[in-house]
């Protein structure tokens, strides 16, 4: 047996080879398939671009129509699938209903599950992005307690879901354009990040060649958690803290500091970028933007970047390189668009799913891809004997 390395968090190691998304953590760098963000976020939309992340190139207009058109056509759950959600609780976290419902879908879509038949591949991609929207609008539909809204196919994908979401069948909903423009691009600034936690999962677990939905629904469960994608919803909990304090936000850097309790300052800090996150930076301009239209929570605001502001001129920080990331910002964006806050991640999904699908289709047409299976080093007793119950 030869020599293992050990590497907490895989900090320093590669686990696959890529071609969908560059990273320059220095230069605070970040391309789709050679796109830079800042191109995408404002000239793209979040459909073309799962379209580049997915099959490699930008589509032609024709291509476009085509894909959008297929989407549109499969953006029902069946109704027995809707009755899933009845089978939860209320006041259920929508993310593990989100992960549930996905993980359901293998077993109402048995024909579309071998990952090396490119049509079921394919049939499966259009599922998952057409229904994942459905599914999202109706976690949130059960937790507030109203009915669901079947998909109205003559919207785009965005705005439908918005109307899913907040319209009633008694009251005619559409959504206001600035909204549905601000959410389809922070979509396309979420979609992809390389070799992140929950993609990585989606990864490892098709390594074993279990189908899309399986791996895709792990994602999901990875993505939850308040260090992956849950950090949009722990920032808006951060700063709801502060204020409920009076606003001190000398207190809560100096415990921060201290890492009293194990507080951190969330939203800020990553893996690899150690200048600035580029999506961020997006995201700040687009906040004051939607924030200015729709009339956000100023003192939560105002919170925010009093907190930025004192964070990147204190040296715990700039030793630490520690920046405001791509969630710092998206929790005052997501809430002045009426959404609670446990609905942040599922938003953070949505936008992730064609990043997670295009990896999932890299890793089945690569031939060096092999089950993913880490080594250990054992810490563990050395060899002793068994001795009987009575004799211990
Ligand atoms: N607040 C306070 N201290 C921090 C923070 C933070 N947000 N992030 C890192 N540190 C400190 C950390 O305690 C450590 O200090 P020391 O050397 O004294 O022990 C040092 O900075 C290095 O941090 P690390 O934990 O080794 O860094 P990491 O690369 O393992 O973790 C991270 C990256 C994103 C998990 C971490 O920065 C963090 O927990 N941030 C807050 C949660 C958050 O905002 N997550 C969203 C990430 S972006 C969206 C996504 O892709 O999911």
């Amino acid at each position: 047996i030869g020599m293992v390395t050990l590497d907490p968090g895989f900090v320093n190691t590669a686990s696959c080879s890529s071609g969908i998304t560059y990273i320059d953590g220095d230069a605070g760098i970040l391309r789709y398939r050679g796109y830079p963000i800042e191109q995408l976020a404002e000239h793209s939309t979040f459909l073309e671009t799962s379209y580049l992340l997915i099959y490699g190139t930008l589509p032609t207009q024709t291509e476009l129509d085509e894909f959008t058109d297929r989407i549109r056509r499969h953006t029902l759950l069946h109704e027995d699938l809707k009755r899933f959600f009845d089978g939860f609780p209320r006041d259920a976290h929508p993310m593990p209903v989100l992960s549930s419902a996905v993980s359901a879908l293998s077993t109402f879509y048995q024909d579309s599950l071998n990952p090396f038949d490119d049509r079921q591949v394919e049939m499966s991609t259009i599922r998952l992005l057409a229904k994942l929207p459905t599914i999202a609008a109706y976690a949130y539909k059960k937790s507030v307690g109203q009915p669901f809204l079947y998909p109205d196919n003559s919207m785009g994908l965005v705005e439908n879901f918005l109307r899913m979401t907040f319209g009633l069948p008694a009251e005619p909903y559409s959504p206001d354009p600035v909204l549905t423009k601000a959410l389809d691009q922070l979509f396309i600034l979420h979609a992809d990040h390389e070799q992140n936690c929950s993609t990585s999962t989606v990864r490892l677990v098709g390594s074993s060649q279990a189908n899309m939905f399986a791996s895709i629904s792990a994602g999901i469960n990875a993505l939850f958690g308040p260090l992956h994608g849950g950090a949009n919803q722990a920032v808006l909990e951060m700063l709801d803290g502060i204020r409920h304090n009076g606003g001190d936000v000398d207190t809560f850097v100096r415990k921060v500091k201290n890492k009293e309790d194990g507080v951190k300052l969330m939203g800020f800090g990553h893996r690899v970028y150690k200048n600035y996150d580029p999506r961020a930076a997006i995201i700040k301009k687009t906040a004051d933007e939607v924030l200015g239209k729709l009339g956000g929570d100023d003192e939560l605001l105002g919170i925010a970047k009093a907190l930025e502001e004192r964070a990147l001129s204190d040296d715990y920080f700039v030793q630490r390189k520690l920046y405001p990331n791509v969630d710092f910002y998206t929790g005052l964006i997501y809430r002045a668009m009426g959404f609670p806050t446990r609905m942040f991640t599922v938003l953070f999904a949505l936008g992730r799913l064609p990043g997670w699908i295009a990896h999932w289709r890299e890793m089945m047409k690569d031939p060096a891809t092999k089950i993913g299976r880490p080594r250990q080093v054992y810490t563990g007793e050395p060899e002793r004997a068994y001795v009987p119950a009575s004799e211990r």
